[in-house]
């Protein structure tokens, strides 16, 4: 990777095979040691998982790349870019959704483009296609209390993918759901993957789910949080999906990252 400067001094890097890279993050909270020296590169257009028990740092590193709490040390890059706070090429999925309770459907969905000065109709029509693309059609004049759990992810999700950012960044966004919509779910954020030619970096506690879905699964071990092991499942993906959960290989990966977690669950 080689190195230039741009026109705001900020080194950029002209690595256009990773969308976000992140180098030496550390992060304290007071006496708490969360990240240490945690480097990683996301590939562009792919997905990446980051996989580890609670408490290991997965929601403090996203908030991190998301530009919404600032390192300790170490930097982000987004496309070439030093980051240094939140940007529109970056979209979140809040592990407690975070949707407005006071507006509707609609307007949660459209909320980040409301906030660019988006005209309504235009911004309208942009989070319909969304709010029908996540299975909500018939919900925009709803709000937030009148749904389950489960559509207020949807919410999240449809208002993360309507704004446009090049990036999404999905904190457990599954985890209030029953496991069949689960695996809804994970079907359709593979057709996703696929069709939007967006940088997913995910959020989960299930081995299955991030074997499931990823193009690479970073596992993280805490205290301090470090990455012990990247992982590829990409072989998987040319394969059949509806038989994948009984592959050989894809349960040979699923054993192997236990493995290396079972140590860590107490
Ligand atoms: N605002 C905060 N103040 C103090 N400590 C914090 C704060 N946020 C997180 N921590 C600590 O930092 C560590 C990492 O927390 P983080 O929320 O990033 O973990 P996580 O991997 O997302 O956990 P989970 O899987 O339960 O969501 C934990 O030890 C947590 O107690
Ligand atoms: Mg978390």
């Amino acid at each position: 990777m080689s190195q230039t400067k741009s026109a705001f001094g900020q080194a950029a890097s002209l690595d256009t095979e990773h969308a976000v890279i992140t180098r030496n993050i550390c992060k304290n909270y007071g006496a708490v040691e969360a990240l240490k020296d945690l480097s990683l590169e996301f590939p562009r257009g792919q997905l990446t998982s980051l996989l580890g028990p609670s408490g290991c740092g997965k929601t403090t590193l996203l908030k991190i790349i998301a530009g919404l709490l600032e390192p300790t040390s170490g930097e982000v890059e987004v496309n070439g870019r030093l980051i240094n706070g939140p940007g529109p090429n970056r979209a979140f999925v809040f592990q407690d959704f975070a949707l407005l309770p006071w507006a509707s459907v609609m307007r949660n969905v459209a909320f980040g483009l409301e906030l660019r000065g988006m005209p309504k109709s235009e911004r309208e029509a942009i989070a319909e296609n969304y709010i029908s693309a996540v299975g909500l059609s018939g919900f925009e004049n709803s709000y937030p209390h009148e749904l389950s759990g489960g559509m207020r992810q949807r919410v999240g999700l449809a208002r993360a993918l309507s704004v446009d950012a090049k990036v999404l960044l999905m904190d457990e966004p599954f985890s209030a759901v029953d496991e069949q919509t689960r695996r809804k779910f994970q079907e359709d954020l593979l057709g996703l993957v696929q069709n939007e030619n967006k940088t997913f970096i995910f959020v989960t506690h299930s081995i299955e789910e991030a074997v499931y879905v990823s193009d690479q699964i970073a596992i993280l071990l805490p205290r301090p949080s470090r990455v012990s092991e990247i992982i590829r499942p990409r072989a998987l993906h040319g394969k059949d999906v509806s038989n994948i959960r009984r592959d050989p290989e894809y349960l040979d990966i699923v054993d192997q990252i236990w493995a290396s977690l079972r140590s860590y669950v107490e």
